[in-house]
C-alpha cells in the first residue's frame, strides 16, 4: 500500500500552490498487512490514540487515515513520513510543526473514508458526513443554523430536506475547521445560506474578536455523503485526487483515481 501511494504521489507533482487546495479522498478501511505498514509510520502519541479505540474497526480506520495522512504530507514537505512532527492548536486543530513547508491540512472521517485537504500558505478545513436519517435535523437546525439557513431549509421539499441539512452542516463544519476555532465559534453566527444556494462562495466571519474571510466550496458526493471544503482568503482551485465519485461544485479539475 505504501509503495502504491508513493508512486501516485510522485506522479502527481506534489508541489503546494498558493491558489490551490488539494483534496485526497481515500479509503480508511484497509487489510491487516497495510495496517501494519501504516502503524510503522505513526508517532507514539498517534499509537496511543489508536490503542484507545475499543472497536478494532475504529482503531484500523484511525491507523490507516493517519498513516495515509503522513504519506501525503511527506510528499508535499519533501520529508520522510515518519519524521513529520505535529502540534495541536488551542481547540485541537492539528498542524505541521515545520513552518518552512507552509503546508496546511485538515482531515475528516466518514463511512470508511478519509478526506484530507492540503493547502499552501492558507488554513483549510474539510468535512464529510454520511447522510443519516435518524439525526434530529429540526432540533439541530433550530439551535445551530442561522435564520437565513433555516429559511432555505424550510423552502426545500420533504425529500430534499435531509440532504439539505447535511449540506449545510458540512459547510459550517468545514468553516469552523478552517478557522480551527472548534465550537468556540457560535455556529448560528456563520451564515452559509448563499453558499448552499450557489455551491461555492466567500463568507466573512466575525468571531472571537477577529475577522476572517473564508472561501468555501461544496463537494458533490455519491454514496450518501455530503461534504465541503473551506480555505482562508481568496478563491482557490480545487484539485481532487481519489475515486471519481467526488466533484467540487466550484472549479474542480477532473478527479484522479488512486
Ligand atoms: C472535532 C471537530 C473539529 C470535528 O469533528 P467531527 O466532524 O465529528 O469529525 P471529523 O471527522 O470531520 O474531523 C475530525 C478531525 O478533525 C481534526 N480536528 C480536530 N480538532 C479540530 C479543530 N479544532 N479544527 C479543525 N480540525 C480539527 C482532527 O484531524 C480530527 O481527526 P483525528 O481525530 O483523527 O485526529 C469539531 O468541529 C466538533 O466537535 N464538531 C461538533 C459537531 C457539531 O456539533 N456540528 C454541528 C454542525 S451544524
Amino acid at each position: 500500500m505504501a509503495s502504491l501511494f508513493e508512486k501516485v504521489l510522485a506522479a502527481q507533482g506534489m508541489l503546494g500552490r498558493a491558489d490551490r487546495v488539494d483534496l485526497w479522498f481515500v479509503p480508511s478501511e484497509v487489510g491487516l498487512n497495510d495496517r501494519d505498514q501504516f502503524w510503522q509510520l505513526l508517532s507514539n502519541v498517534e499509537k496511543q490514540r489508536a490503542l484507545s479505540f475499543k472497536l478494532d474497526r475504529d482503531r484500523g480506520r484511525f491507523i490507516a487515515s493517519h498513516g495515509v495522512l503522513r504519506l501525503i504530507l511527506a510528499a508535499y514537505c519533501r520529508q520522510s513520513a515518519k519524521a513529520l512532527d505535529f502540534s495541536t492548536g488551542p481547540q485541537g486543530k492539528p498542524a505541521l510543526t515545520n513552518p518552512a513547508a507552509r503546508i496546511a491540512f485538515n482531515l475528516s472521517h466518514a463511512a470508511g473514508f478519509a478526506l484530507i485537504g492540503v493547502s499552501c500558505g492558507s488554513a483549510c478545513g474539510v468535512d464529510i458526513e454520511e447522510i443519516r436519517s435518524h439525526v434530529s435535523t429540526t432540533e439541530i437546525a433550530g439551535r445551530f443554523f442561522a435564520e437565513t439557513e433555516n429559511r432555505w431549509l424550510d423552502s426545500l421539499s420533504p425529500d430534499q430536506r435531509l440532504k439539505g441539512f447535511f449540506r449545510l452542516w458540512t459547510i459550517k463544519e468545514a468553516m469552523i475547521k478552517a478557522m480551527g476555532s472548534g465550537l468556540s465559534t457560535p455556529l448560528n453566527d456563520l451564515d452559509a445560506a448563499h453558499i448552499v444556494q450557489n455551491g461555492a462562495g466567500s463568507v466573512t466571519v466575525n468571531a472571537n474578536g477577529k475577522e476572517t474571510v473564508l472561501w468555501i466550496s461544496e463537494l458533490d458526493l455519491a454514496g450518501g455523503l455530503a461534504g465541503a471544503v473551506a480555505v482562508e482568503g481568496r478563491e482557490h482551485v480545487v484539485r481532487i485526487i481519489g475515486p471519481p465519485l467526488i466533484h467540487s461544485l466550484s472549479n474542480s479539475r477532473p478527479s484522479m483515481t488512486l
